[in-house]
């Protein structure tokens, strides 16, 4: 319709925090990579024209593509409050900063963690880590991790460091770990601990310092911001005095002509070797300083809404269970898991994308352990021996809308 003043009114103006996407395709697949953001796009593109080496060349594109990396390290560490004399290592995702850190730990450190990671907070971690079974609810976390730091405190020299990972919150159920508590636990015993917010962090602001946490690693993919980075940020001894994560150009402060005559670089460069992904930083930085100037509650608000209308909606239907590891009502990030009594899952993930335009993620969500515990609960739970042996997984945020739940739900319904 024509404006007053005779002109059509074009498209409403886009904000930073809209996310990509394309026309019809229901997108419920976030937690495996989100949707981009605009403003991570609009950094990109008004970067690619400039783009140069980083901290190795003197022309002007290389100096503004090393002034925006560092400024990247700046904006991220300042999102994530990071204290001024943590480093920002910019990784390619959480795994990668996970392993980093695995390399990182002083010899003889001991690392220990719950049967309900990720994998990649499972697997990088030395021998002789410590595996705790999944409690039943957060308040036995805290609990049961209080009791595996008296024992190690206990049986091993105190001398010796301990490292406590534990992630913010779970990728198969969404629900929320005790993450302060747990860390007060951990720095009463005299452990550090590193936080996997790989699925917190898209969902509500994570704060190395208000949380009181030594480490914290994300994925920029999950974060809206693709193009390949991820983070690990924290303290800077141990990460010091560790040999290189990458051997190579811009990890070195001398090399000398003999094969072992090299000083490594401390700070950031020690394991940053090779050419950092510029893009991938940018993108991030764009996606925290948006967040910075968003109303992260009321984000927050409507993402609950839209879960509470999900969770409540694959109540009602019979055939369909949901999976999780604490009460109903522990606080949970916008992602579900479920199963379709009677149905293969990767069959029902493969129908909602044919016949409804629907993504979820179907398997074991790369959490085996947890995953298999969870379908081993929810049939002993409900009582049914049909239940199949994946899950399926739906998981919202920026951009999500009520309808997209509804269509999902109405197309479950046809399941039945
Ligand atoms: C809780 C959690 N930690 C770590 C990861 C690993 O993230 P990435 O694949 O980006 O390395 C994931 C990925 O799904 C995750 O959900």
């Amino acid at each position: 319709m024509p404006t007053r003043s005779g002109t059509a009114p074009g498209p409403a103006p886009s904000r930073p925090l809209d996310v990509l996407g394309v026309p019809g395709e229901i997108n419920l697949d976030y937690a495996a990579s989100a949707p981009c953001a605009r403003a991570a796009a609009d950094a990109v593109a008004e970067l690619l024209p400039w783009y140069a080496s980083v901290h190795r060349g003197a022309g002007a594109l290389s100096r503004r593509c090393t002034l925006a990396y560092e400024r990247a390290r700046q904006t991220v560490g300042d999102f994530f409050g990071a204290r001024a004399d943590d480093h920002l290592i910019f990784t390619r995702n959480t795994t990668d900063a996970l392993n980093l850190l695995a390399r990182a730990v002083p010899a003889g450190t001991t690392v220990v963690t719950f049967a309900g990671e990720h994998h990649a907070n499972l697997l990088p971690w030395p021998r002789g880590s410590v595996r705790l079974p999944v409690p039943t609810d957060p308040a036995g976390a805290v609990r049961a991790l209080a009791a595996a730091l008296t024992e190690l405190r206990r049986d091993s020299n105190a001398a010796l460091p301990v490292l406590v990972a534990v992630t913010g919150a779970s990728n198969v159920t969404g629900e929320r770990w005790p993450v302060a508590e747990l860390a007060r636990v951990a720095h009463r015993h005299g452990a550090r601990i590193v936080l996997d917010a790989a699925q917190l962090a898209p969902h509500t602001p994570v704060d190395l310092l208000a949380l009181d946490v030594d480490y914290l690693a994300v994925s920029g993919h999950k974060l809206y911001a693709p193009f390949g980075a991820g983070v690990l940020v924290g303290r800077a001894d141990w990460l010091d005095a560790a040999p290189p994560y990458l051997a190579g150009g811009g990890a070195t402060s001398h090399v000398g002509p003999a094969t072992h005559d090299v000083t490594w670089a401390t700070g950031p460069a020690r394991h940053e070797g090779g050419t950092p992904n510029l893009l991938g930083a940018v993108a991030l930085a764009a996606v925290c300083a948006a967040l910075a100037g968003a109303d992260r509650a009321a984000l927050a608000a409507s993402e609950q809404a839209l879960l509470t209308r999900l969770r409540n909606g694959i109540a009602a239907l019979r055939h369909v269970v949901e999976l999780r590891t604490f009460g109903p009502d522990t606080p949970r990030v916008g992602i579900v898991s479920f199963v379709v009594a009677g149905r293969d899952s990767a069959e029902v993930a493969a129908r909602l994308a044919a016949d409804h335009r629907i993504g979820v993620r179907d398997g074991l969500f790369c959490a085996h352990p947890l995953a298999r515990r969870l379908l081993t609960e929810a049939a002993g739970r409900t009582g049914r021996r049909d239940l199949p042996p994946t899950a399926l997984r739906a998981s919202i945020g920026l951009g999500s809308t009520s309808a997209q739940v509804d269509r999902l739900l109405a197309a479950l319904a046809t399941l039945g």
